[in-house]
């Protein structure tokens, strides 16, 4: 949520402040703007997305350091005023922002008699803090000490000072990452602000102060200058990149097959029926987990939901699953026995944060499973697994939700085989699943002329309904969530038996259902509540499996073919437990196809931001 960016170095800034915020807009992109440090600093800010930013900035100019910023609103409407930079009354100091800050209404009371505020952000108290500092008497670097003292609540503040050649940073529960680059160091609230200059990163931590210059990174905790770990990202050059892909969303739709082969290596040995997912969970913890509670929020807590079904058979312990920003902990006697899961792609969704820290206030022990090395979540849970999807850049997930699926199943098989409560025979079932995942997933890729036929047709529907079972359901939750988040249609996931309760009213000829029809989730009941539908007119899309020859595995009535009963047929690879995760494939392209036939900003859809740092 909002993205920030800094440079100091041999380099002209201003192109690379401009190109790390278009990187970076996926995380916020109603107003932007930069500030360019010198003896006088040099403040360019607008409303609207950053080509609008671009579109007022001069061509070149001789800067060598900035910062700039791209924000997803808080505080105040997406206007040029409250847009980033916030400067101070002198115009000497310049703040970049990520966070809430929390007691600014006591401190913008406490300040206002003597500055005169310009927005209606929470940021700007923060250049008005650090000039009073400096009027009396702080030298740059303390003024901003003492400006962060005075702050409650979350952020990740970059600041430039006229006539200091530094840039200061410090963070509290949003994340700041520094890049060591060749002729330059820079600053942003994640790599891909910069990942085309370097690969080499310090994750800034918490109540930690990064002064940046020429020197390079200069970094103190509890006041001591201390040596930053540097780390390599592992990141291929083109990660970030569209790679001829018309979005981001479409590439990473396509790189499924390659992120969950990624996903799996190593991870499995498939003669032992055991599974190694680096994770210190000792034997005899796992013996003893009383209970397993998933926290998490949208496609993840659909990853969630999906891993829960299988974690509750195969580890036999009561597992349940929900929204982060309702969860409260209500586990057992020993609360350490129950294992509260956060699945966070980012590791950085404030609600999901915000969850796991009442679980270990109250005693529990939590794991983190994540895509994202440093991130706050790995740092607050007591383990991690990470999904190693590599970097998502639309908005809209698609291949971290078959990553997490497929680590969670992993992850249900280890639990499942260190407690004696998953034979061999059904761990090298789901290990198989797993396994054949990857060429399953590439072949509805193959598939996509089709789909995109299929969106094509029904893309002036009036709404769309996904249905499913077991397994199927969180598919269908999943599907109808992608569809709305990028289109802007109205769309709906239902457990299928759920419809004749009430969402039958809604179903007519103009509205489409996706029934998710594969073997393992009940699909002859499913197709029960697809005659319900096309009794009423709907046309119906249905994903089933594919018993080889084309056919559906007699998932039909009476063993009849499933795919005879549908209006459009699209087939899934017979691998077990993991088809709905395959099928859901199907409805991300077909949520794809019909965004972009509307023509919809599908990277960076309305109202939404990659990162939700907010509560
Ligand atoms: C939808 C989507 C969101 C995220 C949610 C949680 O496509 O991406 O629903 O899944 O905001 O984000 P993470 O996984 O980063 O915690």
């Amino acid at each position: 949520m909002c993205g920030i960016i800094g440079y100091v170095g041999g380099r002209p800034a201003l192109p690379i402040l401009s190109t790390g915020l278009a990187n970076l807009e996926y995380r916020g992109y109603d107003s932007a703007g930069v500030a360019l440090s010198g003896e006088a600093l040099a403040v360019y800010k607008t409303s609207g997305e950053v080509s609008a930013l671009q579109s007022i900035l001069p061509e070149s100019t001789d800067h060598r350091a900035g910062i700039g910023h791209t924000r997803w609103s808080t505080h105040g409407p997406p206007t040029d005023e409250n847009a980033h930079p916030h400067t101070d009354c002198t115009g000497r100091v310049a703040v970049v922002h990520n966070g809430i800050i929390e007691n600014y209404d006591a401190l913008r009371a406490e300040l206002s008699d003597e500055h005169a505020f310009t927005s209606e952000t929470d940021t700007e108290v923060v250049p008005h803090l650090i000039e009073d500092a400096l009027d009396a008497g702080a030298d740059p670097r303390a003024a901003v000490e003492e400006a962060v003292e005075r702050l409650e609540g979350t952020y990740a503040l970059v600041v430039t000072i006229a006539g200091v050649d530094e840039l200061y940073a410090t963070r509290q529960d949003s994340p700041l990452v520094v890049g060591h680059g060749e002729d330059g160091t820079f600053i942003g609230s994640d790599v891909t602000a910069f990942l085309e200059h370097t690969r080499d990163v310090t994750y800034v931590q918490d109540g930690d102060f990064a002064v940046i210059d020429d020197d390079g990174l200069a970094l103190y905790r509890d006041d001591e200058r201390v040596e930053p770990t540097v780390e390599r990202l592992e990141y291929e050059a083109d990660a970030a990149e569209k790679s001829g892909y018309d979005h981001y969303m479409l590439k990473e739709i396509h790189e499924q097959p390659r992120a969950l082969r990624q996903t799996i290596s190593g991870r499995i040995d498939p003669d032992a029926g055991s599974v190694d997912v680096e994770v210190d969970l000792p034997p005899e913890y796992i013996a003893s987990i009383e209970e397993i509670q998933i926290v998490a929020c949208g496609t993840s807590n659909y990853a969630g939901r999906y891993a829960a079904e299988l974690l509750e058979s195969t580890v036999d312990v009561r597992t349940t699953v929900e929204v982060a920003s309702e969860y409260e902990f209500d586990g057992g006697r020993d609360p350490w026995r129950t294992l509260v899961v956060a699945v966070t792609q980012s590791g950085e969704t404030a609600d999901t944060l915000s969850a796991i820290r009442r679980a270990k206030r109250a005693g529990a022990r939590t794991l983190a499973v994540t895509n994202t090395l440093g991130s706050t979540i790995v740092r607050e849970t007591d383990d991690s697994v990470f999904i190693r999807a590599g970097p998502e850049i639309g908005v809209a997930a698609t291949k971290t939700f078959a990553s997490q699926v497929a680590t969670l199943t992993l992850l249900a098989v280890h639990i499942g085989r260190e407690r004696g409560t998953l034979p061999y025979g059904r761990a090298q079932e789901l290990l198989d699943s797993v396994r054949q995942l990857p060429n399953a997933v590439q072949s509805v890729l193959d598939a996509e002329d089709r789909v995109r036929e299929v969106a094509r047709e029904y893309v002036d529907s009036d709404a769309f309904f996904f249905i499913g079972r077991q397994l199927g359901y969180p598919v269908s939750l999943e599907g109808a969530l992608k569809l709305k988040e990028i289109s802007y249609d109205h769309a709906e996931g239902f457990a299928a038996g759920e419809l004749k309760h009430g969402p039958l009213a809604l179903v007519t000829e103009e509205t489409p259902v996706l029934a998710l029809l594969t073997d393992g989730s009940r699909p002859k009941e499913t197709l029960n509540n697809v005659k319900e539908v096309q009794a009423r007119g709907a046309p119906v899309i249905g994903a089933r499996t594919d018993a080889g020859d084309g056919s559906s595995a007699g998932a039909g009535p009476g063993g009849a073919d499933a795919s005879s009963y549908v209006d459009v047929d699209l087939p899934v690879p017979a691998i077990g437990d993991l088809e709905p995760l395959v099928a859901n494939v199907y409805w991300q392209l077909f949520a794809y196809h019909v965004a972009n036939e509307k023509g919809r900003p599908i990277d960076r859809p309305r109202n939404l931001a990659k990162s939700v740092t907010v509560e």
